[in-house]
C-alpha cells in the first residue's frame, strides 16, 4: 500500500440553465469511479463540484420564466443535485458559483493579478442591441457571412464556409434577442495578460499533467499565438461585479473554475479542513480536474495561468474525455437519443449505465458511443450472467445444507490467490483511468470462476452425502470469487457491492480487504442483486425523451407564430434551375478533423468513379469517426470553391437549426455511390 495521499477531485461545473443529460454523465461517472477507488484505497480524497450559475444564458433565460435568476439556480441546482445523487454520484460538497466564498476568492486572484499587472484595460467596439439595451455575445447575433454571403450565420463563424470573423464584420446583422439591427458602441474592457505565462505554460503543459494527446493539441495553441483574454462583460449581466468597476462584471469563464476553489472552500469551512494546505505553491496534496475535451483550452492555458500569477498552486492533472454519442451518432432529440438523467432514472438502474460507461472509458478524449444494443447485451451478459451469477449458484446450498455458514478451509488457493493478486494491477488500472481494461480483467476473472463452478457442479456433489463436503467448499470458493469481484467492482457499482456485503454479512469493503478471505463464516439469505435489462425499457426511455421534446418546442413556440427556424423562401425556381443539379449518392470513405478550423470536417467522398474533397460545415454535429463508411447526397456539379483549407469539391445536403443539431442526409436502401438523387 502506498502512503496516504490527500486529494481533490473536481468534475466540469454544469451549467445553471438546463437538465444534466446522459452526456454530462459519462464525467460525472469517470469522476465518481476514481474518488471512489482513492477512498477504498485509503487516501484522503475530497469531490467537490457546483453549479456553474453566470452569464447572459442563464440571466435571460430567468428573464423567459419571468424568476429572478436566483431563484432559477437555485431550483436547478436542487434538481441537478437529486440526479446526482440517484446515480449514486457522490460528492463530498456541490456548491453554486453564485456564493460568497466564489465572490471573494475572485475578488483575491483578480486583485493579485492586477498588483503584478496581468491585467490590461482597454476600450472596444462591439455590437450592442438598442431595443434590449445590452451589449451582445457573439452567439446572440446572426447575419450573412462576409466571405460567403450564406444567411443565418452567427456572429463568431460561418457554418457554410468554415470562415472566422468578428461579429462586426456581419453583413446585415440583427440581434437574435429583439431582431433589431444591433449598433456598434464603444465599452472599456478588461483583459487577462495570457501571452505574459507564455514560458510557464509551455513548460506546465509538457510536465505530466495532461494526457499526451492534449498536450499536441496545446503546441498547435502556441503556434497559433496566445492572446489577451477579454474577462469583463458590461451590466446587464448575472454575475459577479469587478471591484471599483461598477457596471462591469466578471465573465462567466473568469469566476467558473474560481469555483473548485470556492466549493472546496465553502466543504473546508464545513469540515474545519485547511484550504490553504491544499492551495499553497508547497502543498503536498494533489488537485485533479475531470472535464470535456471541448473546455481543455479554459483548463490547461487560462485556469494555470491564472494560478500561476495570483500565487496558487497549480493542478496536479486535468483528466479530459471524450464526448458520449448514442447508436454511433450524437444525441438527438428527435430520434429521442437527447436522453436526460431524469429520463434514464425513470426507466433503468443507474448501475447499468456506470458499468457500461465504464467498460467504454480510458484515459484518451476519444468519444465514447452508447450503443443502446450493445448495452443491453453487455449489462446482462457481464453483471447479470457473470457476476451476480456467481453468487446465487452458490449462495442456496450455503444455506440449505451447511446452515448459512462458510466452509473452513480454502480448497482452491490457486484459484483465490490468482483473484486476489489482481487487486494490484486493478489498482493501477482504475488509477490510470484505463476503466475499461479493468472492466475486461475483472469479467475474465469471473469467467474462470464460472468455469470452474461449471466444472465442479456442487449441485450434483451436493446430492450425495459422501461428495456434501466437497459441495460446501467448492460454494464457498465461489462466494470468496464474489466477493473479490464484487470489491473490484465496487467504485462502478456501489449499490451492488452493497448488498453484496450485507449478503455476505462483512463490512465496508475497502481495497486492502482483497489480502483476506471469508472461512467459517455465516453469511445470510441470498435475494436477488440486479435483473436483466428488459430491451423494452429501453423503448420507453426513447419514447419518453422524444416526449420531453415535444413538452419544450410547446413552451417555446408561441401560438400563431412561425416556428424559429423558418426562414423565409428564396425566389422561386424553375424545373430546368432544378435539373441543373446534379445530386449524387456518396459514400464517406474518410472524414478528419481541420487544423484551424472550428466548423469544419474534411469529407472524402466516394462517388463511384472518383472521389472529391468537401469541407462541410458539420463538426458541431459530427465526430469524424461516426461518418465513415455513411451515404449521404452531394452537389456532385457545384464549382470548386477555393477555401482557406483548400479545395472544396461539391457540397453535402444536412438539414437542422444547426450546432448540434444538424443531419447530413442518409439515404438506406440500396444506395450506392454514384448513384443520380431524383
Ligand atoms: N460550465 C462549463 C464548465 C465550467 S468548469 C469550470 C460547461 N458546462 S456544460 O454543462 O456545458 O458541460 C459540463 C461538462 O459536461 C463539460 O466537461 C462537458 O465537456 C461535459 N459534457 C457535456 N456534454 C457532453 C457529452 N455529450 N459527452 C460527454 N461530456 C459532455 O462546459
Ligand atoms: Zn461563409
Amino acid at each position: 500500500m502506498t502512503a496516504t495521499r490527500r486529494l481533490l477531485v473536481t468534475s466540469a461545473l454544469p451549467y445553471a440553465n438546463g437538465s444534466i443529460h446522459i452526456g454530462h454523465m459519462v464525467e460525472h461517472i469517470q469522476t465518481d469511479i476514481w474518488v471512489r477507488f482513492q477512498k477504498m484505497r485509503g487516501h484522503q480524497c475530497i469531490a467537490v463540484c457546483a453549479d456553474d450559475t453566470h452569464g447572459t444564458p442563464v440571466m435571460l433565460r430567468a428573464q423567459k420564466l419571468g424568476i429572478t435568476p436566483e431563484q432559477m439556480i437555485a431550483e436547478v441546482r436542487e434538481e441537478h443535485v437529486r440526479d446526482f445523487r440517484d446515480f449514486f454520484v457522490e460528492y463530498d460538497n456541490y456548491h453554486t458559483t453564485h456564493s460568497d466564498e466564489n465572490r471573494e476568492l475572485c475578488y483575491r486572484i483578480f486583485n493579485a493579478l492586477n498588483d503584478k499587472g496581468h491585467i490590461a484595460k482597454r476600450t472596444i467596439s462591439q455590437l450592442f442591441d438598442p431595443e434590449k439595451q445590452m451589449f451582445l455575445p457573439d452567439r446572440f447575433v446572426k447575419g450573412e457571412c462576409p466571405r460567403c454571403g450564406s444567411a443565418d450565420q452567427y456572429g463568431d463563424s460561418c457554418d457554410s464556409c468554415g470562415a472566422t470573423y468578428a461579429p462586426t464584420e456581419l453583413k446585415n446583422p440583427k440581434s437574435a434577442l429583439s431582431g433589431a439591427t444591433p449598433v456598434l458602441k464603444d465599452s472599456e474592457h478588461f483583459f487577462f495578460k495570457l501571452p505574459d505565462f507564455e514560458a510557464f505554460l509551455k513548460k506546465w503543459t509538457r510536465g505530466g499533467h495532461v494526457h499526451d494527446s492534449i498536450a499536441n493539441k496545446l503546441d498547435e495553441w502556441f503556434d497559433a499565438g496566445l492572446t489577451e483574454w477579454d474577462i469583463s462583460r458590461d451590466a446587464p449581466y448575472f454575475g459577479f461585479e469587478i471591484p471599483n468597476a461598477p457596471g462591469k462584471y466578471f465573465y462567466v469563464w473568469l469566476d467558473a473554475p474560481i469555483g473548485y476553489m470556492a466549493s472546496f472552500k465553502n466543504y473546508c469551512d464545513k469540515k474545519g479542513i485547511d484550504f490553504d494546505s491544499f492551495w499553497n505553491t508547497d502543498s503536498d496534496a494533489e488537485v485533479h480536474h475531470f472535464i470535456g475535451k471541448d473546455i481543455v483550452y479554459f483548463h490547461t492555458l487560462f485556469w494555470p495561468a491564472m494560478l500561476e500569477g495570483a500565487g496558487f498552486r497549480k493542478p496536479t492533472k486535468v483528466h479530459a474525455h471524450g464526448f458520449l454519442t448514442v447508436n454511433g451518432t450524437k444525441m438527438s432529440k428527435s430520434k429521442g437519443t437527447f436522453i436526460n438523467a431524469r429520463t434514464y432514472l425513470d426507466h433503468l438502474n443507474p448501475e447499468y449505465l456506470r458499468y457500461y460507461f465504464a467498460a467504454k472509458l480510458g484515459p484518451g478524449i476519444d468519444d465514447i458511443d452508447l450503443n443502446l444494443e450493445d448495452f443491453v447485451n453487455r449489462v446482462n451478459a457481464d453483471l447479470v450472467g457473470k457476476v451476480v451469477n456467481i453468487a446465487s449458484r452458490c449462495a442456496g446450498f450455503v444455506h440449505k445444507q451447511f446452515d448459512g455458514k462458510l466452509s473452513p478451509t480454502n480448497t482452491e488457493p490457486t484459484l483465490l490467490g490468482k483473484l486476489q493478486s489482481a487487486a494490484e494491477s486493478l489498482a493501477k488500472l482504475y488509477e490510470q483511468r484505463e476503466y475499461g481494461k479493468a472492466m475486461r480483467d475483472i469479467m475474465a476473472l469471473a469467467d474462470q470462476v464460472n468455469e470452474y463452478i461449471a466444472d465442479k457442479a456442487p449441485w450434483k456433489l451436493a446430492k450425495a452425502p459422501e461428495t456434501a463436503q466437497q459441495a460446501h467448499e467448492v460454494c464457498t470458493v465461489g462466494l470468496n470469487a464474489f466477493r473479490l469481484l464484487a470489491l473490484y467492482l465496487k467504485p462502478v457499482l456501489p449499490k451492488l457491492a452493497e448488498q453484496a456485503e450485507s449478503f455476505l454479512n462483512i463490512g465496508v469493503l475497502q481495497w486492502s480487504h482483497a489480502e483476506t478471505l471469508l472461512l467459517n463464516h455465516p453469511i445470510n439469505a441470498f435475494s436477488a442483486m440486479m435483473n436483466r435489462i428488459e430491451p423494452a425499457k429501453i423503448d420507453a426511455m426513447i419514447e419518453a425523451s422524444k416526449e420531453s421534446l415535444q413538452a419544450t418546442n410547446e413552451t417555446h413556440n408561441e401560438p400563431g407564430k412561425p416556428a424559429s427556424h423558418v426562414e423565409p423562401f428564396k425566389p422561386v425556381i424553375t424545373i430546368d434551375d432544378f435539373d441543373k443539379l446534379d445530386l449524387r449518392i456518396a459514400r464517406i470513405d474518410n472524414a478528419e478533423h481541420v487544423e484551424g478550423a472550428e466548423k469544419l470536417l474534411k469529407l472524402t467522398l466516394n462517388l463511384g468513379c472518383e472521389t472529391r474533397t468537401v469541407f462541410a460545415g458539420i463538426k458541431s454535429a459530427y465526430g469524424p469517426a461516426t461518418l465513415i463508411g455513411k451515404h449521404t447526397v452531394m452537389i456532385a456539379n457545384l464549382a470548386p470553391r477555393k477555401m482557406k483549407f483548400g479545395l472544396s469539391e461539391g457540397m453535402v445536403l444536412a438539414a437542422g437549426p444547426g450546432g448540434k443539431d444538424l443531419w447530413i442526409l442518409e439515404p438506406h436502401q440500396g444506395a450506392e455511390a454514384g448513384m443520380r438523387v431524383k
